[in-house]
C-alpha cells in the first residue's frame, strides 16, 4: 500500500512528506491508523545526526546510511489490521507507541525492566524485528523508521511489541504525549531519582520531557521544585504545572538553592535540555546535595566523551550520577498509569500542547521548537 509519511532524506535535510510503499503486516505485526504524533526533540537528533546507528550496525543490516528515514516515535492510533499470531491487540484497539519495543520474555523484560528489552538494539535503524525483512520502501530502496515506528505517517506497520493497548475512552492526543516525553520526564524523577515527599528537585530544560519531570516531582510530593530554562516563557509554563521556583540558568539556581534548602542543595537534579553536552555535568553536580542524585535524561551526540567531575566531592558527598532511558519505567505499566492520572485531573497534558500541525507541517513544527515557541507540537491525523 501507499502511505504518506514525513521522511528525512539525509543529514540536516528537512522533514518532507513522501508517498512510501508499505507491505501488509506479517506475523506478529499490526497496522495502525495514526491519530496523533508528538514532536519530541529526539526526532530532531535523528535529523542532525546527534543520534544514529553505528557504521558497523548499518553494515550488518545491509544499508549504508540511517537515511532516508520516516520520523516520529511519540504517537497513538487505532489498530486496523493484524497479521498472523498477533496476541496482545485486536482490530479496533486503541494503542500508544513504545519507542523501546518490549518482548516480555528476555532477561530484562522478565525482571521488570522492559525499558531495557534486548529488542532495543534494533530500534535506531533496520528492517522489521519480526523477520528481518524490510516492510517500508521509498523508490524501491529500503526505508528506515525512527525506533521501529515512524509515527509521522498516516498509517504504520509495526511489531506488536512496539505498542501498548490503552483505554479506548481516553484522549488519543494525551496518549501520544505520554507515549514518550511525559513518561520519560516523569520516570526520570519518580522511577530513576526516586524522589520522596519533602525533597528538593531541580529540572533543567522545561520542554516536553521537562514538563513530565516537573509534574513527577509535584506528584511525588517534592517541597521545592526549581524549573531552569533559558526561555522565560518555558519557566512560566513550568510554574503553572508545579514548579515552585524558576531560574534562567543552573548558575542562577545554584545561588537560590542554599536559602531554599537550609544550605543542603537539591536531592535530585534532572537534566532535560534539548541537547546534552559534557560541560553541563559539573554545574549540575554543584546543585546536588550530599547523597544527591543527578539524572541525565537528555540525549548527547555520541561525540560527547568528556565530563568534568570532582571525584573527591562525588565520593565524599555520596552522590550518584544516573543515566535513564524512558525514565527507567516499563511502557506497559507507565503509559496506562499516567493516562489514569491524566483522567483524574492530576497530570496536565493538554496544557503542554502549544499547537497542532498537519503531517505536511512537521518541519514547521520543528522550526517552531527551535525558535523556542513550542512546549510540544502535535501532528493531528484524520481518524
Ligand atoms: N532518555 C530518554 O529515553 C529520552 C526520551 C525522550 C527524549 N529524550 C531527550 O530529552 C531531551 C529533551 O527533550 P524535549 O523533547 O523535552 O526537548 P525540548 O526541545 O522540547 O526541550 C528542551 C528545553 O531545554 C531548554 N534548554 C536548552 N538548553 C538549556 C540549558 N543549557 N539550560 C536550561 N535549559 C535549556 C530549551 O529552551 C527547551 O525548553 C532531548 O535531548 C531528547 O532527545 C530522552
Ligand atoms: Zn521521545
Ligand atoms: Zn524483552
Amino acid at each position: 500500500m501507499k502511505v504518506r509519511a514525513a521522511v528525512c532524506a539525509g543529514l540536516e535535510e528537512p522533514w518532507k512528506v513522501e508517498e512510501v510503499d508499505v507491505d501488509p503486516p506479517a506475523a506478529h505485526e499490526i497496522k495502525v491508523q495514526m491519530a496523533y504524533a508528538g514532536m519530541c526533540h529526539s526526532d530532531e537528533h535523528l535529523r542532525t545526526g546527534d543520534m544514529g546507528a553505528a557504521p558497523e550496525v548499518l553494515e550488518m543490516i545491509g544499508v549504508s546510511s540511517m537515511y532516508p528515514v520516516v520520523g516520529g516515535h511519540e504517537g497513538s492510533g487505532i489498530v486496523t489490521e493484524v497479521g498472523p499470531e498477533v496476541q496482545h491487540v485486536a482490530v479496533g484497539d486503541h494503542v500508544a507507541t513504545a519507542f523501546i519495543p518490549a518482548c516480555g520474555v528476555c532477561h530484562w523484560c522478565a525482571s521488570g525492566r522492559q525499558y531495557l528489552c534486548d529488542l532495543g538494539m534494533t530500534t535506531l535503524a533496520g528492517p522489521m524485528i519480526s523477520d528481518g525483512q524490510w516492510r517500508y520502501h521509498l523508490d524501491g530502496q529500503p526505508l528506515n523508521r525512527m525506533t521501529q515506528l515512524g509515527t509521522f505517517a498516516d498509517e504504520m506497520v509495526v511489531n506488536e511489541a512496539s505498542v501498548v493497548k490503552i483505554d479506548p475512552h481516553v484522549s488519543l492526543r494525551a496518549a501520544a504525549l505520554i507515549s514518550c516525553g511525559i513518561s520519560t520526564g516523569f520516570g526520570s524523577v519518580v522511577d530513576r531519582a526516586k524522589v520522596k515527599p519533602g525533597e528538593t528537585v531541580v529540572v533543567v530544560g522545561c520542554g516536553g520531557v521537562g514538563s513530565g519531570a516537573i509534574q513527577g516531582a509535584r506528584i511525588a510530593g517534592a517541597r521545592i521544585i526549581v524549573a531552569v530554562d533559558l526561555l522565560p516563557f518555558k519557566v512560566e509554563r513550568a510554574k503553572a504545572i508545579g514548579a515552585t521556583h524558576g531560574a534562567a540558568s543552573m548558575e542562577e539556581a545554584a545561588l537560590m538553592l542554599p536559602e531554599l534548602t537550609e544550605g543542603r542543595m537539591a536531592d535530585a537534579v534532572v537534566l532535560t535540555p534539548g541537547v546534552l553536552t559534557g560541560d553541563l555535568i559539573a554545574p549540575a553536580m554543584t546543585l546536588a546535595s550530599k547523597d544527591g542524585r543527578v539524572v541525565t535524561t537528555a540525549i548527547a551526540p555520541s561525540s560527547q566523551l568528556d565530563v568534568k567531575l570532582n571525584l573527591f566531592g562525588f565520593a565524599m558527598f555520596n552522590q550518584s550520577l544516573l543515566g535513564t532511558v524512558f525514565g527507567s519505567c516499563s511502557p506497559r505499566v507507565q503509559i496506562p498509569n499516567l493516562l489514569r492520572l491524566y483522567q483524574a485531573g492530576i497530570l496536565d497534558v493538554d496544557g503542554l500542547v502549544t499547537r497542532e500541525y498537519s503531517l505536511d507541517q512537521v518541519q514547521n513544527g520543528y522550526d517552531d521548537l527551535a525558535a523556542g515557541t513550542n512546549i510540544r507540537g502535535v501532528v493531528k491525523f484524520d481518524v
